[in-house]
């Protein structure tokens, strides 16, 4: 069987073809010779994805999974949520998009948000969407180096270092992108 995932980062593909095993062929967006800049102007996670896998299911005529993520802050009626990128302008800096949200916060005792990523895949039979969730709250301030976006801000329920504090691999335990990523290959290992 073979998939593509609609993204331009080879190592994302190579880390998701380990684990999908050698019954899946899975191709980035190079490989099969999509050179364009896939629009994502919906304004949901659900629409982004879907937008994004099933262009490239239509006019590439293979099989295709995306997926979108955004930081979903309760006490800012889940903002900024699908525009989690550009909260704090089209420069897309993560630094201008933390301090956005925490002068948002200033003054507001509910801390509480979450990450969520939703991936769709786009096949013949059918669109098949799968979500991960990383429950958590917005910090004070600033902490930690590693990661990126809005890592430095997001404490995750049950731990005392935020995002930014903990190395790649116990990230990879409990985010949101792991979570939805497993029950896809769930569903593919199960399709196969
Ligand atoms: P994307 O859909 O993966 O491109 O994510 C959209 C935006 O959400 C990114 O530009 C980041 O600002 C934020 N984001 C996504 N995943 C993470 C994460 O794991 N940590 C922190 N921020 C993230």
């Amino acid at each position: 069987m073979t998939i593509c995932f609609a993204t331009n980062n080879t190592n994302k593909v190579k880390e998701i073809q380990a684990l999908l095993g050698s019954s899946v062929n899975l191709l980035g967006l190079a490989d099969i010779g999509c050179a364009e800049e896939l629009a994502e102007d919906q304004d949901t996670l659900e629409g982004n994805s879907l937008q994004k896998a099933s262009y490239v299911f239509e006019k590439y005529h293979v099989a295709c999974f995306a997926d979108d993520t955004g930081l979903e802050v309760e006490a800012l009626a889940g903002a900024p949520g699908v525009y989690s990128a550009r909260y704090a302008g089209p420069q897309r800096n993560a630094g201008d998009n933390m301090n956005l949200v925490l002068k948002n916060l200033m003054g507001k005792d509910n801390r509480k948000a979450q990450f969520r990523t939703v991936i769709t895949l786009v096949t013949a039979q059918g669109i098949h969407p799968f979500e991960g969730v990383l429950k958590g709250s917005i910090t004070d301030n600033k902490k930690g180096t590693q990661g990126f976006g809005y890592d430095p801000i997001f404490l995750p329920n049950g731990f005392n270092q935020t995002l930014a504090e903990l190395d790649l691999a116990e990230k990879n335990k409990i985010s949101h992108r792991a979570l939805a990523l497993q029950k896809l290959v769930l569903f593919l290992k199960q399709h196969e």
